[in-house]
């Protein structure tokens, strides 16, 4: 017969079975402590707590109606000190089971702060990243909008808009790579003058950057594909001393206080007059030094006043409207900044050197 079954007995019947009070009270020990040897989790506990403790169904309850309140006179000293005592000792026990459970699982939550921390890598953001949200945030600060444009554009847009003639030598110098006959990879980011001024009345003042796609072998300096960005103004009073103060102002902002600007006649079919900008060189500030080939001068930009017919491609009358632009090349200037003497690291996507952005 098991303890189970013996407390669901009558103390009397066990008793002229041969049982001695003493030995019931010892079994049901024995089982009590063989079982809670066994409770590893909050959830057996309660189970466990059930099974003895348990008012309705709980194994001291039955011995309570079994044994004690149906013990003869005879026995009942006895078996009343037993039950006592075994309550008790159930309940000691459980309340520091509990207490042992409760430690361990503190335990295993605390944290332990000499252990070295979890690893977080942070990213970093990218060199030409940064350039241009440098120069973002300086032509803003002048009013300038930021838009982009399609890196697949139409022959016009890219050209023809822009005032290359048809057979204009520029097409080919450009080494531009076609999709079909009249769509291309944009080769500058030019064609959204157009664009923009197609798509918004004067007075207008944006900022325009994206990638541009040239078919150039890869070398140190140069890569098939690079960013740009594309600056300009239209109103009805826009004049070429607008475009020379706002890069001015851009040049010591961007290349550091104190550097100086100068604009040499170039040539560019969408704009006219052209002229390239120069700044001091940031490394020598003009003294003369590697970078600048000893000359204290680097060449930045392209710029002009836009040509009427660039106006009157994006339908705009240019005896009414005249406007500057500029362009530039993002990874030079993220090669300038940051002294990167080639421009494959930009692109070859070392982490190493990379993560020196951040
Ligand atoms: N689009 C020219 C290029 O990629 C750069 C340029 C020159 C842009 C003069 C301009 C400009 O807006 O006025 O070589």
């Amino acid at each position: 017969m098991s303890f189970d079954e013996k407390a669901a007995r009558p103390i009397a019947e066990l008793v002229a079975a041969g049982e001695s009070v003493d030995a019931l009270y010892a079994e049901l020990l024995r089982a009590f402590e063989t079982e809670r040897g066994g409770v590893r989790s909050d959830d057996a506990l309660k189970t466990f707590r059930d099974r003895w403790l348990g008012r309705k169904n709980g194994l001291l309850s039955a011995t309570n109606d079994q044994w004690l309140k149906l013990a003869p006179r005879e026995l009942k000293p006895q078996v009343g000190k037993l039950q006592n005592e075994t309550r008790k000792r159930v309940e000691g026990d459980l309340a520091s089971l509990q207490e042992t459970l409760a430690a361990a699982g503190r335990k295993r939550k605390a944290i332990d702060v000499t252990l070295p921390g979890p690893r977080r890598d942070l990213g970093a953001r990218h060199p030409v990243r940064l350039v241009l949200e440098e120069c973002i945030e300086i032509f803003g600060s002048l009013g300038y909008s930021v838009a982009e444009g399609p890196e697949i554009e139409k022959f016009f847009y890219n050209f023809e808009a822009l005032n290359f003639p048809p057979d204009h030598p520029a097409v080919d110098e450009m080494d531009t790579l076609f999709v079909t006959d009249d769509t291309l990879l944009r080769t500058h980011t030019s064609p959204n003058q157009i664009r923009i001024m197609e798509a918004i009345e004067p007075p207008l003042r944006y900022v325009v950057h994206g990638k541009v796609y040239r078919n150039d072998a890869p070398d140190a300096t140069h890569s098939p594909m690079f960013h740009q960005l594309e600056v300009f103004a239209v109103s009805e009073s826009t004049t070429l001393g607008d475009l020379k103060g706002t890069l001015e102002y851009f040049a010591e902002r961007f290349f550091g206080k104190g550097t100086k600007t100068r604009l040499r006649p170039s040539f560019f079919p969408f704009t006219e007059p052209s002229a390239e900008m120069d700044v001091t060189c940031p490394f020598c500030a003009g003294r003369g030094c590697r970078i600048c080939k000893q000359t204290g001068w680097i060449e930045v930009l392209g710029c002009g006043m836009i040509d009427p017919n660039v106006l009157r491609s994006a339908g705009l009358d240019p005896d009414r409207y005249q406007g500057f632009a500029a362009g530039f090349g993002l990874d030079r200037f993220a090669m300038l900044k940051y002294d990167i003497n080639d421009i494959s690291l930009l692109y070859n996507g070392d982490v190493r050197f990379l993560r020196q952005f951040r």
